[in-house]
């Protein structure tokens, strides 16, 4: 059976987007809401993924060079907690590992929640170095070499980018829990 598909976000997709991430992290997790936005997400790639009913109920974003030249930074990543369990994190977390190896980025890195380890694990994340506290919640810093990707299947840019459509080089490196501060 296939499993769910995700796909880049456009610049319409932005106010559902915005609020499933208010679920997530401000409402489930007790991030403060100016801290979950940030001005990384303008210039970021976001990816959603949608369920049989056409919601939005997955979503992460990727920041080029977040983590150096070349390594790109993964964060904002959420599932609607009704919808968790079914794929729908692993189908965005891979459309945002494609567009990233299509950009020339040629490792991933990204800051979890250490509930989260074993998702990332499966996704071909290995965490590097000590669990640390970011924001009250213990994380570890996990890292992905994009070998293998097939970034000739991709098309990138214009309206499957930032939320004002554009792909631009950014130093942020907001990662996984929003509000933790530079990663
Ligand atoms: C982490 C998250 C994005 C995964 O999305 P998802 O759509 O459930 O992911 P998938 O269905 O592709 O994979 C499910 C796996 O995620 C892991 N997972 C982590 N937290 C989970 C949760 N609260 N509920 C269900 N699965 C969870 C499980 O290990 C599960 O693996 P299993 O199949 O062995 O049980 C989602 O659980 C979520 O939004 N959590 C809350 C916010 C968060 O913690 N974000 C990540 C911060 S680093």
């Amino acid at each position: 059976m296939m499993g769910p598909r995700a796909q880049l976000a456009t610049p319409a997709d932005w106010p559902e987007l915005a609020e499933l991430r208010r679920r997530v992290f401000v409402q489930e997790q007790g991030v403060p809401a100016e801290l979950e936005r940030d001005a990384a997400d303008a210039t970021a790639v976001h990816a959603l993924s949608r369920d049989d009913a056409g919601r939005v109920v997955a979503t992460g974003r990727l920041v080029l060079d977040a983590a150096g030249p070349g390594r790109a930074g993964i964060g904002r990543m959420a599932a609607d907690a009704r919808a968790r369990g079914r794929g729908h994190g692993a189908a965005v977390l891979a459309v945002l590992h494609e567009t990233a190896a299509a950009l020339g980025q040629t490792a991933v890195e990204l800051h979890a929640q250490v509930t989260a380890r074993r998702f990332y694990e499966r996704a071909g994340y290995a965490a590097v170095g000590a669990e640390y506290q970011e924001a009250g919640i213990t994380h570890v810093t996990m890292v992905r070499e994009l070998v293998g990707e097939d970034p000739a299947r991709k098309t990138v840019g214009g309206s499957g980018t930032g939320c004002d459509g554009s792909v631009r080089e950014s130093r942020d490196t907001s990662c996984q829990t929003p509000g933790v501060g530079p990663h």
